[in-house]
């Protein structure tokens, strides 16, 4: 038996000012996106914005359902949409912002497990890192870079094919 060490590493932020210009941009979308969110069951807002190769910015939030499981978080709002409207076209960032009037947010918000493994669905097919920028309200903020540290072990095309 021998026991394996998986080390990941996360850029801290006090503030979204010490941010560099272009994550900072990302962030103030995916902020102003989660401001529509549509969740009136569980008044949690999240925004989520994507930022591809070509430049382009896209938004989504999350979508709630009288029948619940039929709601879909931000994060995959987002990326669907970035597929769907810009095949082909590599995710480079997702930046996630959280709003809420009952939650006191005391880290910021990490992206549940399925919005993870879609994120590394795209990071395979792309085989480039997608930078995952987490925030809450106050302005602290957590950058992960690259889906492999927010999900370790990953499933992907590779294991359908037993290689
Ligand atoms: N939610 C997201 O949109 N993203 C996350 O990372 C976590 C949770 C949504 C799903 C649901 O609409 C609400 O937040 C409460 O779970």
């Amino acid at each position: 038996m021998k026991k394996i060490k998986h080390i990941i590493e996360i850029e801290e932020y006090q503030s979204f000012d010490e941010l560099e210009s272009q994550d900072f941009k990302l962030l103030e979308k995916a902020q102003l996106a989660c401001k529509s969110a549509y969740a009136p069951y569980s008044q949690f807002r999240v925004g989520a914005s994507v930022l591809l190769e070509n430049g382009v910015i896209v938004s989504g939030n999350n979508q709630e359902n009288a029948a619940y499981p039929s709601g879909l978080c931000a994060e995959r709002v987002a990326m669907y949409y970035a597929s769907a409207n810009y095949p082909n076209i590599p995710m480079l960032a997702i930046a996630i912002a959280v709003e809420s009037d009952e939650v006191k947010f005391t880290k910021p918000l990490a992206p549940c497990g399925s919005c993870r493994q879609v994120m590394a669905e795209y990071e395979h097919l792309y085989q480039l890192k997608m930078r995952v920028i987490l925030s809450e309200p106050e302005g602290r903020v957590q950058i992960i870079n690259g889906v492999s540290d927010l999900l370790p072990f990953t499933f992907n095309a590779t294991e359908l094919k037993g290689l």
